[in-house]
């Protein structure tokens, strides 16, 4: 059996400070055995919310046993134990959902990617209360493809997205051209909602918010993959498209298949390429999603990543996370070359439906948009608490929680759910440009698509890229950002760094449209 070394941080013992920064490393020297995957892979039920009433969408308590040999976890569901339903909607209908709070806490739930007013996005200002509901009628006329929704709750949003609020939302477009690609739910077209846990020997889920693991974002050392721990899923000996979203806090992962096999990206965050596009290794940061089109006509592999090295203040940050355990990695690496993220089988009884990829993918978005009518720098920056007396120290034992804004802002200022940072105009883009102050920052704009110009000093193809609504920035970017729904003072639109520590404790600013 395998067995591996096990570190524990216990908050305020052992305090120590290094190079100017404190850490605790209490170090509990224990073994546990590593918890096995392998189940088949869950698909979640699927709700058409353009059929009569809707769904109803219960955030509530549950419990879940993650793996074999595990007691049950407490959870948090959206009407089931752990993450939600994939909600389905088509473009030019009307999506019903309506939110029900079981828990006892505030709950806001966000559209994450849907082109809506502020006042349907979900922001922090749209929290449900415990026991009560909320209805929604959501018009949606934006392109198919692979969006999500999740808690966005003041405050909150890491730990209920961790404890599993959070779920699949496609857009479907009835009237546009078959794009020819794998499309049977469950079959050949299978979502993949990809997340990171840490789980204590028991199998409870464990969330630690302090010191490095707010600094860096919490990163667990266990892979689920629709709540199943490294699942196993049966395909046909064929085409089979993956929707792949990164639904982890913090972990950015590098995918590669195991025995080298290439495949083609057909979508990203905002629907299809224009055409597919061939590649061997796929980055995803949080929030983002890629559909690819992977060929199973020569057996089955292993989907794995390479490891995060994301940390503030690079080589530094990287080893003291590591030592403290927030930049752990996970428990199944094999060699210096990568950790497992699932597995693949073909199963022979299946056809596959598609034995071809198309050459170009008809009905893509063209990503025309307006000449910007300003140019704006959004600044995220870590170090907000140091220049405010308290110090990045008082941050990061502070952790994150409720009213106080941590050490993290956007343009000097944290978070204020009072303050309105951006008032953009209706029907004009913007051009924005994205600094970052420390480590890599995936960040997101709520309530549009926008096109990626340049990252890192690299001319971005939109060919490539396609529509975005979160873009991974290491120290640059320029983005071209159309506006067109509106959000008003009471109901702004949020932009913000997508891991999620970063998001709860400052990094995130609000903008009207109108
Ligand atoms: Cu996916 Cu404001 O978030
Ligand atoms: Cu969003
Ligand atoms: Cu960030």
């Amino acid at each position: 059996m395998r067995r591996r070394a096990f570190l524990e941080l216990t908050a305020g013992a052992g305090l120590v400070a290094a190079a100017g920064l404190a850490f605790a490393p209490s170090i509990i020297g224990r073994a546990i055995a590593a918890p096995t995957g392998g189940q088949p892979l869950p698909l979640p039920p699927v709700l058409d919310l353009d059929q009569g009433a809707g769904a109803t969408l219960e955030t509530r308590a549950g419990s879940h046993a993650f793996y074999e040999g595990a007691s049950a976890a407490t959870t948090l569901g959206y009407g089931q134990n752990y993450l939600g339903p994939i909600l389905r909607a088509r473009r030019g209908g009307t999506a019903r959902v309506s939110l029900a709070n079981r828990l006892d806490a505030p709950v806001a739930t966000h559209w994450h990617g849907l082109h809506i007013p502020g006042s349907m996005d979900g922001g922090p200002q749209m929290a449900v209360a415990p026991g009560a509901g909320l209805t929604r009628e959501l018009e949606i006329d934006q392109p198919a493809g692979t969006y999500w929704y999740h808690s966005h709750t003041h405050g909150l949003t890491a730990e209920q997205v961790y404890q599993g609020l959070a779920g699949f939302f496609l857009i479907e477009d009835p009237e546009a051209p078959d794009p020819g690609l794998p499309d049977e739910l469950g079959v050949d077209d299978l979502p993949l909602a990809v997340q990171d846990r840490n789980f204590s020997p028991e199998g409870h889920l464990r969330y630690s918010s302090g010191g490095m693991m707010m600094m860096n974002g919490m990163k667990g050392d266990a892979i689920l993959v629709n709540g199943a721990l490294r699942p196993v899923a049966s395909v046909p000996g064929g085409l089979v498209r993956l929707r792949l979203l990164n639904g982890s806090n913090a972990r950015i992962y590098h995918f590669f298949f195991e025995d080298g096999r290439g495949f083609h990206q057909v979508a990203s965050d905002g629907g299809l390429l224009q055409a597919p596009v061939a590649m061997e290794r796929l980055t995803l940061a949080p929030g983002e999603r890629a559909e690819i089109v992977v060929d199973f006509s020569t057996g089955g592999t292993r989907l794995l990543s390479a490891d995060d090295n994301n940390a503030m203040m690079g080589m530094m940050g990287g080893m003291m996370s590591r030592i403290m355990g927030g930049g752990s990695s996970p428990d199944n690496i094999r060699g210096a070359d990568g950790f497992e993220i699932m597995s693949f089988e073909v199963d022979p009884a299946r056809r596959a439906a598609r034995t071809s990829l198309p050459a170009t993918l008809p009905g893509a978005p063209n990503g025309e948009m307006a000449e910007p009518v300003a140019r704006r720098r959004i600044s995220l920056e870590m170090m907000h608490g140091m220049r405010g007396g308290g110090g990045m120290m008082g941050g990061m034992m502070g952790g994150r929680g409720g009213d106080s804004p941590g050490p993290f802002s956007i343009n000097g200022k944290p978070y204020d759910m009072g303050r309105i940072d951006v008032a953009a105009k209706l029907g004009t883009t913007e051009l924005w440009e994205v600094v970052t102050d420390g480590m890599a920052h995936p960040f997101h704009v709520h309530g549009t698509s926008f096109k990626v110009l340049n990252v890192d000093g690299r001319a971005m193809d939109f060919a490539t890229t396609g529509l975005k609504d979160v873009v991974l920035v290491r120290e640059r970017a320029e983005i071209l950002v159309p506006f067109n729904r509106p959000a008003d003072r009471q109901t702004p639109f949020m932009f913000h760094c997508h891991i999620l520590e970063h998001e709860d404790n400052g990094m995130m600013g609000q903008m009207t449209v109108s």
